[in-house]
């Protein structure tokens, strides 16, 4: 050996047989044995080297996952509340006269405890904690069936200063549970932090006789929110919920043109419920009688299905709420076919099936008799009656209004009172 350290070749120390090294013994052992030793040594810390650098990939691995992890968290928690903002431009065009502010802890509640409370496994100390109260609506969803109401209720939750209740409670639509009385009512109510607004959606309220005034008797200055839906349309999407229930239970049904044209005068059937009920202007007279029209808010049904955010801007001005609904919070689902809420980058959902069943089929004759039979009922409820300036109405079909945005002020829908009856 000449000169430096001498060592087997790698090769040689694999297929098992080093060379021998040095002649010269080594410490009495023979070149062959200190060749092999060496071969273990230099395995041994190749090893060591592999465990080394294992460990610390995975302690990369672990750090990585925290900080994804973290991250992940923070944005889901409060990033999307409150870094959302409108992308339509009714925000700066209507003004609510002055935005409340959300303290951005409640925005967090909303998606936190709130959630938890909903499930039931918040406890009394939380509740007593965070001053959390079960609040009577200071906004109804009063109708109209197969309008669109938990489209409408379920989009105005994605609002932080908004807290839904779930079930429709009927309570001033059924007298067993009016009779029950107010605090059974606000005991049926989602906890809440003070300044948030709980609204409930009861669709049966908008046709009930009794309703106007009951609601009255509890608060005179109410929200009032109406979604309507082209009234041909909607009286087909009801038959088609109570056709549903009659084939779950194995039952048959008549035709929807058998129930909506009288077989004697060939008229439309004014009995139907379907049809009475999408006269809009009949049942809005008996809340006329209480309510001031301001107090109410009518949001186009069939705009919400296809595009949702404007209508939502609307009533966020209606509820003075500063504008916090935006698209990010809602995405078209293909497969639906309809628009789907999205929370947070962990939160979405689509509205149960049971929301955008398939029709029927029906004569188109029936169809043509219907819309002319609703046509100068729209038209006084719709388009004589009260506006909805910057916005396209759906139905009738008219043109974009001549009046100016500023009309629409405190964001309040202007309408005039209609009495008549059908
Ligand atoms: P169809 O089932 O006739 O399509 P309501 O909640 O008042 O019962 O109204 C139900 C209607 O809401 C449905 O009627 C559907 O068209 C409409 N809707 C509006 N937006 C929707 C959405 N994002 N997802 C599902 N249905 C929606």
């Amino acid at each position: 050996m000449t000169g430096g350290a001498w060592r087997p070749s790698n090769a040689a120390c694999l297929s098992g047989r080093p060379e021998p090294g040095p002649s010269r013994d080594l410490d009495g052992w023979s070149g062959r044995q200190a060749s092999s030793v060496l071969c273990r040594l230099l395995s041994a810390s190749r090893h060591s080297d592999e465990i080394t650098e294992a460990l610390l990939r995975q302690k990369l691995f672990v750090l990585g996952s925290l900080v994804i992890g973290s991250v992940l968290y923070l944005v889901a928690r409060v990033g999307t509340l409150d870094r959302l903002q409108p992308i339509c431009p009714i925000e700066s065009r209507i003004h609510p006269s002055e935005p409340e502010q959300i303290p951005l802890r409640a925005l967090q509640f909303k998606r936190g405890l709130l959630h938890e409370l909903r499930k039931g496994n918040a406890s009394k100390e939380q509740i007593r904690l965070h001053n959390l109260v079960q609040q009577l609506p200071r906004a109804i969803i009063i109708g109209v069936r197969k309008g669109g109401t938990r489209a409408l209720l379920e989009m105005l939750n994605l609002h932080p200063a908004v807290v839904k209740a779930s079930q429709e409670i009927h309570f001033f639509d059924n007298d067993k549970n009016y009779a029950r009385g107010i605090d059974w009512y606000r005991g049926k109510m989602p906890f809440s932090l003070p300044h948030q607004i709980t609204i409930e959606k009861s669709p049966a309220y908008f046709i009930t006789e009794e309703v106007p005034e009951r609601i009255f008797k509890m608060n005179s200055s109410i929200k009032l929110l109406i979604i309507v839906r082209e009234p041909t349309t909607r009286a087909v999407s009801d038959y088609t919920q109570v056709l549903e229930g009659k084939e779950r239970k194995n039952k048959t049904y008549h035709k929807f043109e058998n129930l909506a044209i009288d077989a004697n005068t060939c008229e439309v059937n004014t009995k139907y419920k379907a049809v009475r009920t999408s006269i809009y202007t009949k049942h809005l007279e008996r809340w006329l009688k209480y309510f001031p029209v301001e107090q109410f808010h009518i949001v186009d049904g069939d705009r919400l299905i296809t595009d949702p955010l404007p209508e939502l801007q609307l009533v966020e001005s209606f509820l003075n709420l500063p504008s916090r609904i935006s698209q990010y919070n809602l995405y078209f689902n293909a497969t639906r076919g309809f628009y789907c809420l999205r929370f947070n980058i962990v939160f979405n959902k689509c509205l149960a099936g049971s929301k955008g069943r398939i029709h029927p089929e029906v004569d188109p004759s029936v169809v043509t008799k219907l819309q002319k039979f609703f046509h100068p009922f729209n038209q006084k409820f719709y388009q004589s009656r009260f506006h909805r300036p910057c916005q396209r109405v759906g139905w009738p079909r008219l043109s974009a209004p001549s009046r100016s945005c500023s009309s629409y002020q405190d964001g309040v829908v202007l309408m005039s009172p209609i009495l008549f009856a059908v």
